[in-house]
C-alpha cells in the first residue's frame, strides 16, 4: 500500500484525480490548489459546478494554513477529527486553495477523515485534497474500490482499495460561524453529539430560515430504480430493504434496528437491490433519531423522482 500511495500522491502532483477511501465514503481526490484538476472532478462526475467540495486535510495544523479555525471550530476539531465532521469555515485572505472548489463563495468546507490511507496519502502530498464522494452525479456514493469500477468501467480513476467504508454515509456538515452555528447536512457523526459538546446548533426542519448548502440537489442520491420510504411491505415486482425484523425483507439494513450497522449498509444494499430485475426498492421506517437523520435524508432524496 505504501507504493500505492506515493504514486497516487505523484498522480496528484502532476494535476490527476485518485481515487481513495474514507471511514464515510470514497473520495474522487485533486489538488485543491490546482483548478484545472478541481475542474475535472466535476467533468469527471458529471456534477454540477455550482456544488462546492470538500477539502480533506490531515490535522488542524494544515486546516490553519488555508481557513480561519474559530473558538468553537477549535473545540469540534479537538473531539471529533480525525473524523466524519465537516466544518464550514472562512477562508483565510491567503488561502490557497482553489476558488472553483468553494464554488465562489468565501467559506470552505474542510474535514480529516478517519482512515490511515486517506491520512497517508495527504500527509504524503503535503496539502489540502479536494474530493466529493467518487460516484457519478446523481449516482449512489461509493462504500468499496468496486463501486467506483461498477460506476466506471474502463474510465475509472486510479483507486486506492481501502476495503470497505466504516461508517457508510457521508460526514455531517456543519456551517461554523462567529455567531452561527448550523447543520448544513446530516451525516456521519450524529447531531446529538455535537450538541452535547457545544450546545443546540440551528437545524433545517425545525427551522425554516437556516441556511442551507447549495448544490444539494434533491435526486443527488438517486438510485436508477424508484425509492418508496416507509414502506411496511412491498408492492409486486419490488424489492424489500428492511429494517428491524422482517421475513419479506431481500436485504436487512439492520435487524437488530442499530443504526450505525444500518448507515454502513446503506448505500451497498441500495446498489445491490438497484437491479433492473425489480421495478422499485421500498424501504421500511427508519426511526427519525441519530443516524436516522442522515439515513432518512439520503432515502428522501432517493426517493425523489428524476424526470
Ligand atoms: O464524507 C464526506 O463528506 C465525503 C468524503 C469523500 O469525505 N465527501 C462528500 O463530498 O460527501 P460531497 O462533495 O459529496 O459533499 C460536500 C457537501 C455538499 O453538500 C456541499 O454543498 C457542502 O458539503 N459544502 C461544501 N463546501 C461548502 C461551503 N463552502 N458552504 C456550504 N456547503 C458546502
Ligand atoms: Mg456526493
Amino acid at each position: 500500500m505504501k507504493e500505492q500511495i506515493k504514486k497516487a500522491a505523484l498522480l496528484l502532483k502532476d494535476g490527476q484525480l485518485v481515487a481513495f477511501p474514507t471511514e464515510t465514503v470514497y473520495g474522487l481526490g485533486a489538488d485543491a490548489t490546482n483548478d484545472t484538476a478541481v475542474a475535472s472532478i466535476y467533468e469527471k462526475k458529471g456534477r454540477p459546478s455550482f456544488n462546492p467540495l470538500i477539502a480533506h486535510v490531515d490535522g488542524i495544523e494544515m486546516a490553519k494554513q488555508y481557513v480561519q479555525i474559530t473558538p468553537v471550530a477549535k473545540k469540534l476539531i479537538e473531539n471529533f477529527w480525525p473524523g466524519p465532521l465537516t466544518l464550514v469555515l472562512k477562508r483565510k485572505k491567503t488561502c490557497k486553495v482553489s476558488l472553483l472548489a468553494s464554488a465562489g463563495l468565501d467559506t470552505l468546507a474542510i474535514r480529516c477523515p478517519n482512515n490511515h490511507i486517506a491520512l497517508e496519502l495527504i500527509s504524503e502530498f503535503g496539502k489540502p485534497v479536494v474530493a466529493p464522494s467518487a460516484n457519478k452525479s446523481g449516482r449512489i456514493s461509493p462504500t468499496t474500490a468496486k463501486h467506483i469500477f461498477d460506476d466506471y468501467g474502463n474510465e475509472a480513476p486510479f483507486t486506492l482499495d481501502g476495503g470497505p467504508c466504516q461508517v457508510g454515509v457521508e460526514s455531517t456538515v456543519l456551517l461554523c460561524e462567529e455567531d452561527k452555528i448550523a447543520v448544513l447536512r446530516y451525516g456521519g457523526l450524529a447531531i446529538e453529539e455535537i450538541e452535547n459538546l457545544i450546545g443546540p446548533v440551528i437545524r433545517p426542519e425545525k427551522d425554516e430560515n437556516a441556511p442551507h448548502s447549495p448544490g444539494q440537489l434533491k435526486s443527488h442520491y438517486a438510485p436508477s430504480l424508484p425509492v418508496r420510504i416507509n414502506a411496511i411491505e412491498a408492492f409486486e415486482g419490488e424489492a424489500l430493504l428492511g429494517f428491524g425484523k422482517s421475513d419479506s425483507a431481500v436485504l436487512n439494513l439492520s435487524e437488530k434496528e442499530d443504526l450505525t450497522e444500518a448507515a454502513a449498509n446503506l448505500f451497498a444494499m441500495m446498489h445491490m437491490l438497484d437491479n433492473p430485475k425489480y421495478t422499485g426498492i421500498a424501504v421500511m421506517p427508519i426511526p427519525m433519531q441519530g443516524l436516522g437523520l442522515a439515513i432518512n435524508d439520503r432515502l428522501k432524496r432517493a426517493s425523489y423522482k428524476k424526470d
